[in-house]
């Protein structure tokens, strides 16, 4: 079967980078491209530090574009306090040497929608949701040509990690979440209902590193700077690893457990800005536009991303 297009759309992040990698060491995925967003830091690193990724696993041929600098309506807000002043704080890569695409993101992905054939292209955002909600802005003809949109945000159950009602990357950009949810396109989402049973172990992070390779040592490095946050935070013996459920999702959806439900995004309150409203128990006749993932096989999921670095 030919590999599955995808194009991710990230603010790397140490989770990110992992489900990068772990796209990048799965030959049933074709990166198209790699769209960065400002989020867990400014855009100039976040796009730096795609690079960075790329040339860690041997893929310097992939295209990196830059995208949105600041969310649809409100200011930005980063996340240095877990991600470190880089947002890939922990092993010390090299400054990339490949280039960055002179194409702004959003063009790219709308050109890339536009030339492949409708149905075949998956997205699957890492971040805050800006670049796919300003190209669906741009160019609403995407919209229906889009195959599937698989994220990771938002938290129904578990409430927010930014406040306690909101996610981080539904927070930073409400609006562009908002204009996802209402798109109709077909919507998966891994919220922190389910990243906070993908709990990482000590044996996960010395099982990279004992890959021995560029990557699995980095890897290793980047985890125990991102987990030295989320132990002190969650107290628990290992932080979630977010963004990877989107690309373990992909690839081992029986790993996870979801229902179809109506999302709305809270754009109205302050109090509440950018929670993610489940009808879980069916209480609106609201479409019922998002998978909503609320657990996880763990071991299966930390085997399978393991697997996947150790191919790189
Ligand atoms: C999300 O926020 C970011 O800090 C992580 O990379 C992840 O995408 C978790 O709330
Ligand atoms: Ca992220």
């Amino acid at each position: 079967m030919a590999p599955r297009k995808i194009i991710i759309d990230t603010d790397p992040g140490q989770d990110d980078a992992i489900a990068i990698l772990a796209a990048f060491g799965s030959p049933e995925l074709d990166v198209l491209g790699i769209t960065a967003v400002a989020g867990n830091v400014p855009l100039p690193l976040t796009e730096l530090n795609a690079r960075k990724l790329c040339e860690l696993a041997g893929r310097p041929e992939t295209k990196v574009f830059a995208g949105c600098a600041r969310p649809m309506v409100r200011d930005l807000v980063t996340a240095e306090e877990v991600h470190g002043k880089t947002g890939l704080d922990g092993p010390d890569l090299p400054d990339p040497t490949m280039p960055l695409q002179p194409e702004h993101a959003v063009d790219w992905i709308i050109d890339t929608l536009m030339t492949e054939p409708a149905g075949t292209v998956t997205l699957c955002p890492l971040g805050p949701l800006t670049n796919i909600a300003m190209a669906m802005v741009k160019e609403p003809a995407i919209v229906p040509r889009i195959e599937e949109i698989v994220l990771m945000g938002g938290g129904y159950f578990e409430g927010g990690n930014t406040t306690p009602a909101a996610e981080f990357n539904i927070y930073v950009d409400p609006h562009a979440a908002h204009v996802v949810f209402a798109s109709g396109v077909k919507l998966t989402k891994a919220p922190l209902d389910v990243t906070h049973k993908a709990l990482m172990n000590r044996k996960f992070i010395e099982d990279l590193r004992a890959l021995g390779t560029p990557v699995g040592i980095a890897s290793a490095q980047m985890l125990d700077f991102y987990e030295r946050f989320d132990m002190e935070r969650y107290g628990q013996d290992g932080g979630p690893l977010h963004d990877p459920c989107v690309i373990a999702f992909l690839l081992k959806p029986d790993l996870f457990v979801g229902k179809q439900c109506a999302v709305q995004i809270d754009i109205h309150s302050e109090l509440s800005m950018g929670a993610t409203l489940v009808d879980w128990w069916g209480q609106t006749d609201r479409p019922k536009n998002c998978f909503v993932l609320n657990r996880v096989d763990a071991e299966g999921f930390f085997a399978l991303m393991l697997e996947r670095l150790a191919r790189l």
